[in-house]
Order: C-alpha cells, then structure tokens, then sequence
C-alpha cells in the first residue's frame, strides 16, 4: 500500500510507503520463508541463505560470523545450520545457548533479525545432512579442528593428507561423489543446530527514509523431549510495528 500525497504527515522530504503488511500477519515465518524464496529466485548474490550468527562465549564475549541456514521449519519457528561443535561458536554455545542471527539481502534493501535458543540437532539429522555435502567437504570436516591455531598451510596439508590415508582415499585418484557416498562418516564433533526462535524482526528498507519494521515475540519454555525438533513448547506470537 502506498500513502497518498495528502496523506496527514506527508512532506516533500519524506516517502511513507507500508512495505510490510498492515495490519501485521499472525506470525513472522511464512513472510521469512517468503523472503529466503525470492533472495534464492532472483540469485543477486551467491549464498542467499547466508545469516550472520552471533554468540557469547563463556567469558561474555560475543562474536560474530557467516554461516549457512540449511533449514526452515515454518510450523515451529526454527531455522538449523552446520558446524564443528568443538569451534568457538559450538563452545560458545554449548556454554550459552542463546544466539543471534541476521540476514541482509542487500539487493531488496531486506533484513531479517532472529533471536532464540539453540540446541543441537540429533544424530540422525546430522547425518543425513552430512551424507548430502560433497566429499572435498566431508573430508575437509574430519580435517580442520575448526577455529584452533595451526602453525602453518602445510601442517593443514599434512593433516588432510593423514585424514585420506585413515580413510583408504588417494588424493591423487579420488573417488567420484557417487562412489564415494558411504565412505567417510561423520565425525562425532560436527553436527546440526536448530535455533528456536523467540523475537523475529523483520525490516525493509524504504529508499533510506522511512523504513518499515516489525518484530514478532513468542515464550519458549523448555520441555523434556528426547526429538531436539520438540525441545520448546512455543507460545503464541505477538506482532508489533516499531519505529525505524
Ligand atoms: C558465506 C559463508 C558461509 C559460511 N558457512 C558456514 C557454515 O555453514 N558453517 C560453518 O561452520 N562455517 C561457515 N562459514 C565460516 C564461518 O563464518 C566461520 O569462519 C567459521 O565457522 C569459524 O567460526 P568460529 O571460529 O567463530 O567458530 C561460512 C563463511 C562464509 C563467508
């Protein structure tokens, strides 16, 4: 909807104009999942499903970095990425699981903000996901004790090199992704996390001006559930539009 001219507030300098819906949907996934959808259709950037995570380690230090979402759940309000739980992020969180996650689709002048719990993905899922990946990243996930100091590229080499060896793989000759599925499995430090999500704002930019901003607030209160995917019971969700 845009605003008309004589629309009470108006002035030359200002654009009014409601990018998000008015009144507010019930919930903020749908429009989330939507986004996602028309980052990855229209393909402006490479990894439209890039956030960026925030955690805090156990000191209260926080720290920020890239990492992929690799899924949606539009029904429970969670998103779930990938990573070595031994890194700075899986001790971070291990220590405290509440994180933060952004998106920014720079082309559509989108943001999307998420805070929320985070628990480990279980072993099932974990490995299905790892199973999908490609074997130079299968490999590489058993060969980088990620975030931990190495003296040199070589050692690194070296490392990859011994990871082959113990797995019966020649670098030189490796097998095709076909033959190859099956053949490395996933190490035990590397795995899933569902982040379960509390306060999802949604922002769009509006040509610098008068942006539209919403954030959507939920309880989760935490349930003896041995399905990670059931680790909440969530609340109702509740919209409210906020000034940019
Ligand atoms: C576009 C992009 C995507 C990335 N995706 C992931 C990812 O899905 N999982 C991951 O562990 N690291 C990913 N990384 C690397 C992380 O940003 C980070 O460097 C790494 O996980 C180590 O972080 P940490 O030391 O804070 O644990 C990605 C980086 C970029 C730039």
């Amino acid at each position: 909807m845009t605003f008309q001219p004589n629309d009470p507030g108006m002035s030359d300098l200002f654009t009014v104009r409601t990018l998000l819906p008015d009144p507010l949907p019930a919930e903020p996934f749908a429009m989330l999942n939507a986004w996602m959808s028309e980052a990855r259709a229209e393909a402006r950037q490479p990894n439209t499903n890039a956030m960026t995570l925030c955690t805090i380690d156990a000191d209260g230090t926080p720290s920020a970095r890239v990492v992929l979402c690799r899924g949606v759940d539009e029904g429970r309000g969670v998103l779930t990425f990938y990573t070595n739980r031994t890194s700075r992020k899986g001790r971070a969180m291990a220590s405290n699981p509440r994180v933060a996650l952004v998106f920014h689709w720079d082309h559509f002048d989108r943001q999307i903000r998420v805070e929320g719990r985070v628990v480990e993905a279980s072993d099932a899922t974990s490995d299905a996901y790892f199973e999908s990946r490609s074997f130079a990243k299968r490999l590489g996930a058993w060969s980088s004790d990620q975030s931990a100091p190495i003296e040199s590229r070589s050692e690194l080499i070296g490392k990859i090199e011994k990871v082959c060896e113990r797995f019966g793989v020649d670098p030189k000759n490796p097998p095709s992704e076909e033959a190859s599925r099956g053949v490395i499995p996933r190490p035990p430090h590397w795995g899933g996390y569902h982040v379960f999500a509390q306060a999802v704002e949604i922002w769009a930019g509006e040509g610098g001006r008068i942006h539209d901003r919403a954030v959507w607030r939920r309880s989760l209160t935490p349930k003896q559930n041995a399905d990670p995917m059931q680790a909440f019971d969530a609340g109702a969700w509740s919209a409210t539009r906020l000034q940019p």
